[in-house]
C-alpha cells in the first residue's frame, strides 16, 4: 500500500473548512457568562436588598454577619462598607464553577479561543494543556465540589425558611407560599441537579471502580449522577440564570419595586 505524506500545517486563527455557524456557540457562551459575571460583581458589591421577608438572596448564603445573621453584628475590624456580607462566601460557588469540567471546556473556547471551536484554527501553536501553573489549579474543583454540597444545604434551609412568613400587625409567624418561595424552590433544584451532576461527584460515587456489581446501593448512587451528568451542561446554564433571577427577584421586592404575590 503507498505511503501519502500529509504535512501538518498549523491553521491560522480563525481559518476552518467549516461551513456551519460554529461561531455562534462560543459568542451566546462568552455573552452569557459575561452577564453573569458582571451582574454576579455588582449584586455582592451592593451589600443592601438581600432579604425580603423571608427570602433570603442566594448570593449572601449563608448570611455570616449583619442582621438576621448566623454570627450576629459585624465585627468591629471588618471593613464592611468595603467588602459586604457576600464576599465572605461568594467565592465557594463561583470557585466550584470556575473549574467545573464544562465551564471550562466553555470559556477556553468562549474567552481565549483554545481553540475558538473544533477544527477552527488557534491564535497560539502551543498547547498550554493543565498540567503546568496556573491551569494545573483547576485541580482543586473537587475540593470545591464538597463546600458546594454544604452551600446546598444551606440553602435548602433558606428555602424551608421561605415557606415562614411573619405577621407584620401581630408578629405571628405562619406558614405560606408566595411567588418567591417557588423562586428559592426551583433554584434549590437546579443547583442540586447541577451539583449531583458533577464529574467529581460522579467518580467519587462510583467512577473511580473497576466493577459496580454487587455494590446496589453506590451502583444506584452511580446511576443518579450520571443521569444528571448527561445533562450538566444544561443544568450549568440554568442554574447560573436561575441563581441570578433569584437575587433580581430578592433585590427588587426588598426595595419595593416588586411586590411579591402570595399563593396562601
Ligand atoms: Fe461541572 Fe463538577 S464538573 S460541577
Amino acid at each position: 500500500m503507498p505511503a501519502v505524506d500529509v504535512p501538518l500545517q498549523g491553521a491560522r486563527f480563525g481559518q476552518t473548512a467549516r461551513r456551519d455557524w460554529w461561531w455562534v456557540q462560543p459568542l451566546l457562551t462568552f455573552l452569557g457568562l459575561l452577564i453573569f459575571l458582571v451582574y454576579s460583581f455588582w449584586a455582592a458589591a451592593q451589600g443592601d436588598n438581600y432579604r425580603s421577608g423571608p427570602y433570603l438572596s442566594p448570593f449572601y448564603s449563608p448570611l455570616v454577619f449583619g442582621p438576621h445573621s448566623w454570627l450576629g453584628a459585624w465585627p468591629t475590624w471588618w471593613p464592611a462598607p468595603i467588602l459586604s456580607a457576600s464576599w465572605i462566601v461568594l467565592w465557594a460557588p463561583a470557585g466550584f464553577r470556575v473549574t467545573c469540567y464544562y465551564y471550562r471546556g466553555a470559556y477556553y473556547k468562549a474567552f481565549w479561543a483554545d481553540p475558538p471551536s473544533c477544527a477552527v484554527g488557534e491564535p497560539r501553536k502551543s498547547y498550554w494543556g493543565e498540567r503546568s501553573f496556573p491551569l494545573i489549579l483547576q485541580n482543586v474543583h473537587r475540593y470545591f465540589m464538597y463546600l458546594a454540597v454544604l452551600v446546598l444545604i444551606v440553602l435548602g434551609y433558606d428555602t424551608y425558611q421561605a415557606f415562614w412568613f411573619t405577621d407584620p400587625a401581630t408578629g405571628a409567624v405562619h406558614a405560606g407560599f408566595g411567588v418567591g418561595t417557588l423562586v428559592l424552590l426551583v433554584n434549590l433544584v437546579l443547583l442540586t441537579c447541577y451539583t449531583f451532576g458533577c464529574h467529581s461527584l460522579r467518580h467519587l460515587v462510583g467512577g473511580y471502580l473497576d466493577r459496580l456489581a454487587r455494590r446496589p446501593v453506590r451502583q444506584g448512587a452511580y446511576k443518579c449522577v450520571s443521569c444528571l451528568n448527561r445533562r450538566h451542561m444544561l443544568f450549568a446554564w440554568m442554574s447560573l440564570f436561575m441563581v441570578m433571577f433569584a437575587d433580581i427577584y430578592v433585590r427588587l421586592c426588598a426595595a419595593g419595586i416588586w411586590t411579591d404575590w402570595r399563593i396562601f
